[in-house]
């Protein structure tokens, strides 16, 4: 059963997105956990209190190294495997190769910052990983946390419908998935390409693989350089007389 616990100071956002389709039918059937505790139930005066003022002045409040850590050890004493993971802009970028392995393991323990982040102490003295979704930065860390469960979740055993429908997707081979197309065969004037309505396999792989190509190289060089430093480059498709050049490259 893999589990997932939340420290958060919004806990009744959670399941929200979470309880819906995949994840939320997964959810609904014991394929996973998920807890949200309330950090602010850990606090101890009178006035609730989880943040305070940075060290060294400047704007904003930082969530209270005491406080998260009553938070922590409840919910993950010593001794619980799972990993510790806060999300955090200035983490190390969240990748699907990343959430593969963290969907393998036994589920996750996510610290949800707000405010200005929290105070360092506690990252380093619970052994927290960092994790960011992205180079931009969000409010809270729930938004942050929804998007690394859900793409943990879909692949738990037993959640997607189709076991296949993971290992030709974006990122699982290093590319970038190729267009997709359904009915109507034409819409506004747009034919879906011949070639995948042909029936003939071979040709629909090579298609498929060479759009996957293009896309990767257009969009994202850094996963085709990665990608060519694999598997070499391409063989260039030879080029017949008065061939008009691809669209994009
Ligand atoms: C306003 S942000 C704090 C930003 C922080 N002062 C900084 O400049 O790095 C509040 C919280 O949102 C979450 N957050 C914001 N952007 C994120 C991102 N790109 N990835 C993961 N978590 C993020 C983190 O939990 C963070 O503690």
């Amino acid at each position: 059963m893999w589990r997932a616990s939340i420290l958060t100071l919004f806990p009744d956002m959670f399941p929200g997105p979470l309880g819906f389709s995949l994840a939320g039918k997964a959810l609904a059937a014991g394929l996973w956990t998920l807890d949200a505790v309330d950090i602010r139930g850990h606090a101890t005066d009178k006035h609730r209190s989880v943040d305070d003022t940075p060290a060294g002045g400047g704007p904003g409040m930082v969530m209270r190294a005491d406080v998260l850590a009553r938070a922590i050890d409840a919910v993950a004493p010593a001794g619980d495997a799972r990993p510790r993971l806060a999300m955090s802009p200035r983490g190390v970028p969240l990748t699907q190769e990343r959430v593969e392995a963290l969907a393998r393991g036994p589920g996750a323990v996510i610290l949800c910052g707000r405010f200005e982040g929290v105070d360092e102490r506690v990252i380093e003295g619970r052994g927290f990983e960092e994790i960011s979704v992205g180079d931009y930065v969000l409010s809270g860390g729930e938004i942050a946390a929804f998007t690394l469960l859900d793409a943990c979740v879909r692949l738990l055993p037993g959640v997607m419908g189709k076991e296949a429908s993971g290992a030709e997707e974006s990122f699982a081979q290093g590319l970038l998935e190729y267009p997709q197309y359904t009915r109507p065969q034409l819409w506004e004037g747009r034919a879906i390409p011949d070639v995948l309505t042909g029936g003939d396999h071979a040709k629909i792989a090579a298609w498929r693989r060479a759009a996957a190509e293009r896309l990767t190289r257009a969009r994202r060089p850094d996963l085709w350089a990665a990608h060519v430093a694999r598997v070499g480059a391409p063989a260039k498709p030879r080029k017949r007389p008065n061939q008009k050049p691809e669209p994009d490259g």
